[in-house]
């Protein structure tokens, strides 16, 4: 025994070396592994997340998502909900003690990425979390780890988002990440149609989660970031009866739901965000915390395409989504 695990980029070298490449970005290359492109920074996570994952018998609360679709939001919202017995949802974000956990950290403190824990070798992290496990994932439903899929008890959360918008806020995203400006629009809005979106092909990521959501209702529940941010208090009563923590009368009351809401709110989540210190912080230098607060809006998009262009691509994801009962 004894002796550190291999970081799974070392421990999947070789199989990955195997996997089709290709240009994502001119800065980022995708790999497809059994059907998903996927970021070559994320892959080995992804990897060891299906490989090694024990979801608990009591069931864990699993968040997933394209990348841009309002994550961090789904974090806040579902974190808030969930650990409302063990963090006391304040009535004001004035706060002065800033007790309550998205006062004073990043949404993806609370709830981290699942592949950006096993990139990091702190698996351990994920044994050490108090239930209810809230974990998160880019990964298609194809990719997760049997012991998520074959479970009775876990509970699924999607996130979808009208790919424009989706595109928009990815290509601000990238442009505060890497070095600003450099790299053309055309090739974020093209990453639809050559399959180099992370996580590509797109319509299969939704249609999985989508599928799943229909077939088994009480384990898959499939939301929309427009439906969120036109009825935020509706949702959330939705992930809280969802996961089996259905708000009381008293709760109601009380007003915690609309409490829960404003402290998820951009504004609020953005200042908290900025002002942690905390270690996970400081790893994300690459990532400025702000970067993923940006407008929150639906229909940013036409500031930034013109109508033909933003015609082809409705059609050409229709054509895809075609027949499954899903639209944007
Ligand atoms: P925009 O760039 O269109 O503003 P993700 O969390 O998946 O990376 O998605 C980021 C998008 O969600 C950004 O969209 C961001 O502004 C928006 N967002 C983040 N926090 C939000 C919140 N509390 N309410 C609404 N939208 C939020």
């Amino acid at each position: 025994g004894g002796g550190a695990r291999q970081l799974p980029a070392e421990e999947y070298r070789d199989i990955i070396a195997t996997l089709p490449r290709k240009q994502s970005t001119p800065f980022t290359t995708v790999h497809e592994y059994d059907g998903a492109w996927i970021l070559d920074d994320w892959l080995p996570g992804t990897m060891a997340f299906r490989r090694r994952f024990e979801a608990r018998a009591a069931g864990d609360v699993v968040l997933a998502s394209l990348p841009k679709c309002g994550t961090t939001w789904l974090k806040a919202l579902a974190f808030a909900t969930a650990a409302r017995g063990r963090y006391d949802v304040p009535s004001s974000c004035e706060d002065g003690d800033r007790r309550h956990p998205l006062l004073r950290l990043n949404p993806h403190e609370c709830v981290p990425f699942v592949e950006v824990v096993y990139n990091a070798g702190e698996e351990a992290k994920l044994d050490a979390a108090p239930s209810p496990r809230i974990i998160s994932t880019h990964a298609p439903y194809s990719l997760l780890p049997a012991s998520i899929t074959q479970s009775s008890t876990c509970k699924i959360i999607y996130i979808s988002r009208q790919p424009k918008d989706m595109l928009i806020s990815f290509w601000h995203f990238i442009n505060k990440r890497i070095k600003p400006n450099i790299i053309p629009f055309s090739d974020i809005w093209n990453s639809i149609y050559n399959d180099a979106y992370p996580e590509s092909p797109i319509w299969e990521h939704i249609l999985g989660y989508w599928n799943m959501s229909k077939m088994e209702p009480d384990r898959v529940l499939f939301l929309k970031y427009e439906d969120v941010l036109r009825d935020p208090i509706k949702n959330v009563e939705k992930i809280a009866e969802f996961i089996g923590q259905p708000f009381s009368d008293a709760e109601k009351e009380a007003g915690i739901i609309e409490s829960i809401v404003k402290l998820c709110s951009l504004e609020n989540l953005k200042a908290s965000a900025m002002n942690s210190t905390s270690n996970y912080q400081r790893l994300m230098k690459e990532v400025p915390s702000e970067s993923f607060f940006r407008k929150g809006v639906v229909g940013d998009w036409a500031n930034y395409v013109t109508p033909d262009m933003a015609e082809r691509m409705d059609k050409y994801l229709a054509e895809k989504l075609q027949g499954s009962g899903f639209s944007f």
